[in-house]
């Protein structure tokens, strides 16, 4: 486990790296050789005294402790394109936050943008661990003192959950018992838990709402649903403030550009429609394939709902301050209005201001016609509504993001 944090931990690793970098002496100048042992032990414990005398050596972490005023928030997964954005807002909200990730599908190049953001001792750290180490996790969860977690971690693609069902199973089903254990553990009383919309299937009703059965069809929403059910089991008996956030198709990216969505490329085959969009627009792809055009919707491509990040990251902030003792929230997150493949691409079109070429393909196994949600419990309940409903807005905002960070991340 690798800790990044600021504050304490890093004026530490500063000062013993200049210890570090100091002059050891000459051997072949021997008659001084004992002189300058002595001059470097003298040095070393004169570092050590002024280390010890510093007012951050003695004083513990400020990650470590609980404030008045301050909400600290565990956010896992916050390297990756929603936990990212999350991160950002809450930091904005003055919430302190630590993020835990392992890097596997993340980009520390978006820590790197937080953290020069929020360069403050006590605002952000980076904690590097994998969540299905539960000896690290509850190390993590000793170390600091968490009021709220805010679990997004996870392996997050339908098409790869059908090749690789038990990599899914461990990362999200298993993962969340090791959270759920360590926060039951260690007194954290506050989850906010990164649910799907494909827990519902292919329900035959449109629009979805929170009480439409969960059938879902496919590993990764399997997973998703053994998760919740874990955690609504545990709630049962805990008093545990628990809120369920169901969303639907996340796009867009950080309106002020600072953010973007940069999966690995490797994973590029399993990605989504706006990636595969602008991969078209840019040329690294020779083109757009859709599959399926004679379903039972308008124009007979599949019918989704595009929610926004920006408003994402919202609904989450709105169920953490709603979130009360003893009780479930389970909130779909959507737009409410479905919009087909052709009208996304033609968003697409006109936030690249690239010709896409599209290749029409027969339906791919697994594909529903319409999903799309219902969003007025959550709008009711937590005042919540989707601000960035433009489609062709929230591409462009997305598109600028990956113009000016070619390669992601890794070229900033
Ligand atoms: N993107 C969407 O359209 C969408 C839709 C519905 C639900 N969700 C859910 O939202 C959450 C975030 O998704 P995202 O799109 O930001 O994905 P992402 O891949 O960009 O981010 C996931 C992050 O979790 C980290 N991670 C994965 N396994 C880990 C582990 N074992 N230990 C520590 N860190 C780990 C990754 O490194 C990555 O940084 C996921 O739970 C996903 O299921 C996403």
């Amino acid at each position: 486990m690798l800790n990044f944090g600021r504050g304490r931990t890093q004026t530490r690793s500063t000062r013993s790296m200049s210890l570090g970098g100091m002059d050891y002496p000459d051997p072949k100048k021997k008659s001084s050789f004992v002189g300058k042992i002595l001059l470097a032990a003298g040095l070393t414990a004169l570092c050590i005294l002024m280390l010890k005398q510093s007012p951050s050596f003695n004083s513990p972490s400020p990650f470590s402790h609980q404030e008045d005023g301050v909400t600290h928030v565990l956010v896992t997964g916050g390297a990756g394109y929603i936990g990212s954005h999350a991160t950002l807002r809450l930091l904005k909200d003055k919430y302190r936050v630590t993020i835990v990730d392992n890097l596997s599908r993340g980009n520390l190049g978006a820590v790197r943008v937080l953290q020069e953001l929020f360069p403050e001792p006590g605002r952000l750290q980076f904690i590097y661990a994998d969540l299905g180490d539960a000896k690290a996790v509850n190390k993590i969860f000793s170390e600091n003192a968490f009021d709220a977690v805010m679990h997004f971690a996870a392996v997050a693609y339908v098409g790869e959950s059908t090749l690789f069902p038990l990599k899914y199973y461990h990362n999200i089903t298993s993962n969340t018992l090791v959270v759920l254990e360590a926060m039951a553990a260690h007194g954290v009383k506050k989850l906010i838990y990164s649910s799907t919309c494909a827990t519902y299937g292919e329900p035959e009703k449109m629009p979805i709402t929170e009480v439409t059965p969960q059938a879902p069809i496919n590993p990764y929403g399997k997973a998703k649903k053994m998760a919740e059910d874990i955690i609504l089991d545990y709630s049962k008996n805990s008093n545990m403030a628990v809120m369920i956030l169901r969303y639907f198709n996340v796009i867009g990216s950080d309106p002020e550009g600072r953010l973007g969505e940069a999966p690995k490329p490797e994973l590029r085959e399993h990605g989504r429609i706006s990636g595969a969009c602008f991969d078209a627009a840019s040329g690294i792809m020779p083109g757009l394939k859709v599959k399926g055009t004679d379903y039972d919707t308008p124009d007979g491509t599949c019918v989704r709902d595009y929610i926004d990040v920006t408003d994402l990251v919202d609904a989450h902030v709105k169920a953490l301050e709603k979130a009360e003792p003893k009780k479930v929230g389970i909130y779909n997150v959507g737009t409410g209005k479905g919009r087909s493949v052709k009208e996304f691409v033609e968003a697409c079109k006109q936030a690249t201001g690239k010709p896409i070429n599209v290749d029409y393909l027969p339906r791919r196994p697994g594909d529903y016609a319409k999903v799309y949600s219902d969003p007025s419990k959550i709008m009711r309940e937590l005042n919540w509504t989707a601000r960035y409903t433009d489609l062709k807005e929230s591409l462009q905002t997305a598109w600028r993001w990956q113009q000016s960070h070619h390669g992601g991340y890794e070229n900033i």
